[in-house]
């Protein structure tokens, strides 16, 4: 007779299941991530949604469905709302996911007391830290009212109970790896566990019908299961993001339920917590060299909002057979493919030089309208002739070495000219599509080659 199966294994990035353990996992890619797993009896614990009241039983149209515009809690911290899609929503499950001290308690904590500030009854949960720990980090950010509860807990039963009896409008839970169920065997912190875990806390999120935060820590190592496992259960997931040794974070949103996604928010670390960034252009422009080759202002979109980025590149003579390429804060592979167009549609030599690009400012950005300014700053820096410092960028660029239009290309000069920007440099495509022409003085190119033409004119 065949023996029966007790455990299984699971991917600790991404939570692919698999009867053998393996070394790559055929889902996210990742090497070496597979760990073994007591299976989990399924059915237990699982309680429908449909107690305390909502029932789920009759189908019903959408014109039945009341909405209520005290649906959304907003947290007075502008940056978060924004991230979230205009507040925080009333029975929504959301993720903070992020790399260990980035600032996830501090953020949340914030949110605690802008909440607990206006009324709201607060219940915040940690698994990591001493009641004495989270004070030190609250006197900190400020004074709190008496509305925050605090629960150093890691038993999701006994938090369930408290959570039935309290019935907080908001609770935090930090951090999800800590968190365990009784009926689950396996160890805190392992993909089982704080998959079921989560399971629990949706339940409870909406069927109390109580705002949940749970904290997710981002692990290369160890035995701990990333945030990705939960993704998918969740309303909303919002990552924290941003050097850790630099002072400024990035919040940017990667699943909402309840509006837009890509949408990020922009922070400083301070000695007394996170404080907003209300102008991110101005900050991430700021310390930027006046005239020197190689680097180039590009506007970029995230979401919906511009952000001006310092792109810059060293072009320089290769020592070796083999040139180094390398790109921080954008895509590879993207900056690679640029180098080609180069060397292929404006007849430079590219293969003999190394070639570094960098975004500056810690930002991530893969839109395609960084590829002008990607090839300009090569140029600039290939030709030693800098672009004025006044002067913005963007654009696609094709493979025929054409430069495409983008979206929101009003928007992008708006920000421009917002920010003192004197020059544009664009699509000749998008040159129609601007109205404010007086304040600032629009250069349309056509392809990479019109392009080069500039840095050759004024030498
Ligand atoms: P924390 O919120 O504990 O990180 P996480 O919960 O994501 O692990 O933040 C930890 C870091 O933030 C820590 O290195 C100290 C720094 N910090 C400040 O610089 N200023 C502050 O006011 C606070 C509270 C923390
Ligand atoms: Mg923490």
């Amino acid at each position: 007779m065949a023996k029966a199966k007790v455990s299984v294994f699971f991917c600790k990035e991404c939570g692919y299941e698999s009867a053998k353990w393996l070394g790559q996992c055929p889902m996210c890619h990742e090497w070496n991530t597979f760990t073994e797993e007591p299976i989990v009896k399924k059915g237990a614990g699982h309680k429908s949604i449909a107690k305390s009241g909502v029932t789920m039983t009759a189908p019903s149209t959408l014109s039945q469905v009341s909405l209520d515009t005290r649906d959304r809690i907003t947290s007075e911290i502008g940056e978060f709302d924004r991230v979230l899609g205009g507040g925080i929503v009333s029975g929504s499950l959301t993720l903070v996911g992020g790399d260990p001290g980035i600032g996830k308690s501090t953020l949340l904590l914030q949110v605690c007391q802008k909440l607990t500030e206006k009324g709201h009854h607060v219940l915040y949960i940690s698994g990591e830290e001493s009641l004495k720990q989270i004070k030190i980090r609250a006197n900190r950010i400020g004074p709190f009212t008496d509305c925050l509860k605090l629960l150093c807990e890691t038993s999701l039963d006994v938090i369930e109970e408290i959570l039935q009896r309290e019935k907080p409008e908001v609770a935090i839970i930090d951090s999800i790896q800590t968190m365990y169920r009784e009926d689950v065997t396996a160890a805190p912190g392992s993909v089982s566990q704080v998959r079921e875990s989560t399971n629990s806390l949706m339940q409870m999120a909406k069927g109390l019908g109580i705002t949940i935060f749970i904290v997710g820590h981002v692990t290369k190592e160890g035995t701990v299961a990333g945030p990705r496992v939960l993704e998918h259960m969740v309303d909303t997931v919002l990552y924290f993001e941003g050097d850790r040794n630099a002072s400024y974070r990035i919040l940017r949103g990667v699943k909402n339920r309840f509006g837009s996604t890509n949408e990020i928010g922009v922070f400083e670390m301070r000695s007394t917590g996170l404080v907003e960034v209300l102008n991110p252009s101005e900050y991430m422009l700021s310390g930027r060299p006046a005239d020197a080759t190689g680097s180039v202002v590009c506007c970029t979109v995230e979401g919906t909002r511009p952000i001006l980025v310092e792109t810059q590149a060293l072009i320089c003579k290769s020592n070796f057979g083999m040139p180094r390429r390398t790109a921080a804060g954008t895509d590879y592979n993207r900056v690679n493919l640029l180098m080609a167009v180069i060397e292929k549609r404006v007849g430079i030599g590219m293969a003999d030089y190394d070639a570094y690009v960098n975004v500056v400012g810690g930002m991530k950005v893969t839109e395609p309208a960084l590829d002008l300014a990607v090839v300009m700053a090569i140029f600039s820096s290939y030709r030693d002739i800098s672009v004025p410092a006044d002067t913005i960028v963007f654009g696609e660029v094709g493979l025929s070495g054409e430069i495409r239009s983008v979206s929101q290309v009003e928007q992008r000069v708006k920000e421009a000219i917002k920010l003192g920007f004197k020059t544009c440099i664009l699509p000749k495509s998008s040159l129609d599509l601007i109205e404010e022409r007086d304040r600032i003085s629009l250069i349309g190119v056509a392809s990479v080659r019109d392009c080069y033409a500039m840095f050759r004119n004024q030498s």
